[in-house]
């Protein structure tokens, strides 16, 4: 597409699922919600909410459920802490404890019952305002690399209205983790038109191998979907389905085709994958940690 002449300010408020028992890192979120386990030192969900707020996001609804208030409580400000930081003259770790909760106003949507995806963002609706014209949705496992594709999908909605989505392509014998896009052509190489949404396909019955990543600019007319979509793929209330009801309905839905890098800290393979990657680019601990590496991979 031509460039916009200005970034468009396509939404103010992003919203965080983080509801999830976090099963996969049994026994730590016994204790721990997963999306506060550490990525070198930051947790995922500081990640994420940096994302959002360098695409101009003001507001985070992190929808969640009653024992996981941590998560919001992060971006809480801390006098204490940072009294002590200061008095011990720890300027590089204040500046890190301070980044959180300046970066965007932090707000917890309860989800009371684990119903799926598409239950999580609905949970979130009451606590948008009439300004809330189109919200972001990230979901806290996917990090997507770099960043910058929330800016791009905010410019394709005001080229094209309606919603977007992040498409990436991924293995066919993979593509049944995922939501599923049925897509033809516009005049860009990176953006497509969607025509369907199916979610966890069986491989051979995926319209293509272009998957969601994870990060949605929905039309506000998702929720009304929301609440008339039926429980679909392991009877789940299901986003994808909202998205390909109002696809039905004639809604636009477009998705730009990310095709920079992305990890998935929803299971632990993944998420050491994501940390080794960070740290491996972190000037206090990447020289040491890839001689170290190199060093055991040798004796392997
Ligand atoms: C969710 C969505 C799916 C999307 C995926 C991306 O699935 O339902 O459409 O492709 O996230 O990570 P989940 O990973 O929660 O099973």
């Amino acid at each position: 597409m031509s460039s916009p002449t200005s970034t468009p300010t396509a939404f103010r408020t992003a919203i965080v699922p983080a509801a999830g028992l976090g099963t996969r890192f049994l026994p730590t979120t016994k204790a721990v919600p997963k999306e506060l386990l550490p990525v070198v030192d930051t947790p995922g969900i500081e990640l994420v909410a940096t994302e959002a707020a360098e695409a101009g996001a003001q507001r985070l609804i992190i929808v969640t459920s009653p024992d996981k208030r941590a998560v919001t409580e992060y971006f809480q400000p801390q006098p204490e802490l940072e009294q002590t930081l200061k008095d011990r003259g720890k300027a590089a770790l204040l500046e890190k404890v301070r980044r959180g909760p300046a970066l965007i106003a932090a707000e917890t949507a309860l989800q009371e019952r684990a119903l799926g995806l598409g239950h999580a963002v609905g949970c979130a609706e009451p606590n948008l305002t009439d300004a809330d014209d189109a919200v972001a949705v990230l979901l806290p496992d996917d990090l997507v690399l770099p960043h910058g594709v929330l800016t791009r999908m905010a410019e394709v909605r005001a080229r094209y209205g309606g919603s977007v989505l992040c498409a990436f392509d991924v293995p066919r014998e993979q593509i049944s983790a995922y939501g599923v896009f049925d897509v033809t052509d516009t005049d860009d190489d990176d953006v497509k038109r969607v025509r369907g949404m199916v979610e966890k396909p069986a491989p051979d019955e995926a319209p293509s191998t272009l998957a969601a990543a994870g990060r949605y600019l929905l039309d506000r007319a998702v929720f009304d979907a929301l609440k008339r979509i039926e429980p679909g793929a392991g009877g789940e209330l299901q986003l994808t389905d909202a998205v390909a009801l109002l696809i039905s309905e004639g809604h636009p839905v477009h998705v730009v085709v990310h095709r920079g890098g992305r990890h998935d800290l929803g299971n632990p393979g993944g998420f050491l994958k994501a940390a080794v990657d960070f740290a491996l680019e972190d000037p206090e601990y990447g020289p040491e940690l890839r001689n170290w590496l190199v060093e055991r991979i040798s004796r392997s």
